[in-house]
């Protein structure tokens, strides 16, 4: 979960040309950040704890530069422990995203002298290349240190012998760009900017050598030569800017309306519909926000008449021997990097089932993995949470639920009518209020229960996930009808539960589930189109045919302004990346 950046130029280029790209993909991981710039002869290093997003530094220009962003997976958030490592004659600068699970073993079988400086997996691979380069290239050292190593990654390398940068991609993304400029390595196309013109995405197993004489790919097995398939990609289109917004959560939260009327003219749900009608079992699968989108499209399946399997990504091994050339795997992906939607897919591409993805990232891995692929297209988002990424998911699979069942225009005129009632909820100032009124009662509380039923109860996950992850408050949803089976031994005087209960079947179900709880003592919070006797406050929201969007729209405004009253970076939480490239 890390970001990469670097480049090769044929004049000396300032590392603020890096330093900007890591900004770009400090969505990615934002531990700490680390720089080292070949001034000619010589690495210029400066590596610190802390968001690059906050930093500044004096480094000097140079004609090749490698950056990386650090989420923590092996040693603790430390200087020492940032990105790059040195090898002991300071001849090469290495970076890495992913882990290295042999990383003990490859440290025994070094040679002594070796000066460890970090904690980390990673530190090793630099002495293993140390060793290995001796009077060979940097290019065949690497690809004999990557051969040894177990585990997803991918590895770059700047030479300061050669002012060379040579990079391995073994499960986690890596994209090479040419420009004017320069050639560039990025995790993300995103951060390629304004530099590059094309993008070539490196596929597993592949590395690449950016030099003098420009880029070159190899197999990592053989070392024998490969294509790069160079694409011209609209990389300025993917990079997120704040458009005045005070934080990209706030801007991604207020551009659902827009993203979602594009969705509903969108031709690419009616292609995923195709498919619906086409599999004989279908199964969607995604992680975090993306299963709780799937389990809604589950619902829209099943009002269209079809049954769907969905299984978190995590957990579709157990799905695999059902898998088949009759069954249909739908990967819901955001960044479309996720380690465990990647593995589930190639699972089941392995079993001979046919594979779409709803993504966003065009170009990710999932997007180039998949048969057909329905773009999100609503643009970057760069806050950890998903938001318009999750209701432009709820819009994809609508659609293509009601195109299987020959009610396409009347699903699409549905989606049209939700972008219109999020931005209702967004812009009332009455429920701005309520929100900030709901918020304020529930910031100092430990825990929180959501309770919904039917289509509710993944909007209940989906509301309890938005509050945890970016207000550290304890959030559990939980399905309304299970209350008597347990959970109401959670409930205790003052303790606030949220109940959703929009227009439609279940609502009589969840007046009675917020009575139950309020005769504990419980204090409620409704999401209705209506007050309620059962309800101390209500939020405004959930008329029937868009219930879900909108709910989705007040539980994200609930969760940001717990963020705010909290003290919490809503576009950074602490721990979290956002995509999770390492299991
Ligand atoms: C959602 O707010 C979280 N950031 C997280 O659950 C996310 O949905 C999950 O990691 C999946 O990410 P993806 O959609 O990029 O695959």
């Amino acid at each position: 979960m890390c970001g990469i950046f670097g480049f090769v130029s044929s004049r000396q280029r300032e590392a603020s040309v890096v330093f900007e790209a890591l900004r770009e993909l400090e969505y990615r991981g934002y531990d700490s950040w680390g720089i080292a710039v070949d001034t000619g002869g010589r690495l210029a290093v400066e590596k610190h704890v802390g968001p690059i997003s906050r930093a500044t530094a004096a480094l000097p220009a140079g004609r090749a530069a490698l950056g990386h962003t650090r989420w923590a997976t092996h040693g603790g958030v430390t200087d020492a422990n940032a990105h790059p490592h040195l090898d002991c004659s300071g001849r090469f600068a290495l970076i890495h995203n992913g882990i290295v699970e042999n990383h003990r073993e490859l440290a025994a079988r070094l040679g002594s002298g070796h000066c460890f400086r970090s904690q980390t997996d990673t530190e090793v691979l630099v002495h293993s290349l140390e060793e290995r380069a001796g009077d060979v290239d940097l290019l065949p050292a690497l690809l004999a240190v990557i051969r040894d190593v177990q585990g997803l990654s991918a590895v770059a390398v700047l030479d300061v012998c050669t002012g060379q940068i040579v990079a391995a991609k073994n499960g986690s993304p890596l994209a090479v760009g040419w420009g004017d400029d320069g050639i560039y390595l990025s995790s993300d196309p995103a951060a390629l900017g304004t530099h590059a013109r094309e993008v070539a995405f490196l596929e597993d197993g592949h590395a690449v050598a950016l030099g003098d004489r420009g880029a070159a790919a190899f197999d990592i097995a053989t070392g024998l030569p490969v294509t790069l398939t160079r694409n011209r990609v609209e990389c300025e289109a993917q990079r997120g800017t704040l458009a005045g917004y005070r934080d990209y959560m706030t801007k991604e939260i207020h551009e659902q309306p827009e993203a979602l009327r594009r969705i509903a003219h969108d031709p690419g749900p009616a292609a995923l519909g195709q498919l619906f009608e086409q599999a004989r079992e279908i199964v969607l699968t995604g992680c975090g926000t993306a299963y709780h989108a799937a389990l809604s499209g589950r619902a829209y399946l099943a009002a269209a008449g079809r049954a769907a399997h969905v299984a978190m990504a995590s957990e579709m091994p157990a799905l695999e021997p059902m898998l088949d050339a009759d069954t249909l795997v739908v990967a819901l992906s955001q960044s479309g990097e996720t380690i465990d939607v990647l593995e589930a897919v190639r699972a089941a591409r392995a079993a001979g089932a046919r594979v779409a993805s709803v993504v966003n990232v065009p170009g990710s891995t999932l997007d180039r993995l998949c048969d057909v692929s329905v773009h999100l297209a609503c643009g970057p988002e760069k806050c950890v949470l998903a938001t318009k990424s999750y209701t432009g998911k709820l819009a994809v699979l609508q659609i293509a639920a009601g195109c299987a069942a020959g009610r396409e225009s009347e699903t699409r005129a549905a989606v049209a009518a939700s972008a219109d009632a999020i931005e209702t909820v967004l812009r009332q100032e009455a429920s701005d209020r309520a929100i900030r009124r709901a918020a304020e009662r529930i910031a100092e509380d430990q825990h929180l229960f959501i309770l919904g039923r039917g289509q509710c109860y993944p909007a209940a996950l989906e509301t309890a996930l938005k509050i945890k992850e970016v207000s550290y408050l304890h959030a559990e949803g939980f399905p309304s009808g299970e209350l008597k089976h347990g959970v109401i031994a959670l409930v205790t005087n003052g303790t606030p539960c949220i109940i959703l209960a929009p227009d439609g079947p279940g609502r009589k179900e969840a007046l009675a589930a917020a009575a139950e709880v309020r005769a504990r003592g419980a204090f409620t919070i409704g999401v209705s189109p209506c007050d309620e006797p059962e309800f101390d406050l209500t939020l405004r929201a959930g008329k029937e045919s868009t219930a879900l969007f909108e709910i989705a729209a007040t539980a994200q405004l609930l969760a940001y302004n717990l963020a705010i009253l909290r003290g919490c970076d809503p576009d950074k939480p602490r721990n979290l990346a956002k995509s999770v490239t390492v299991k």
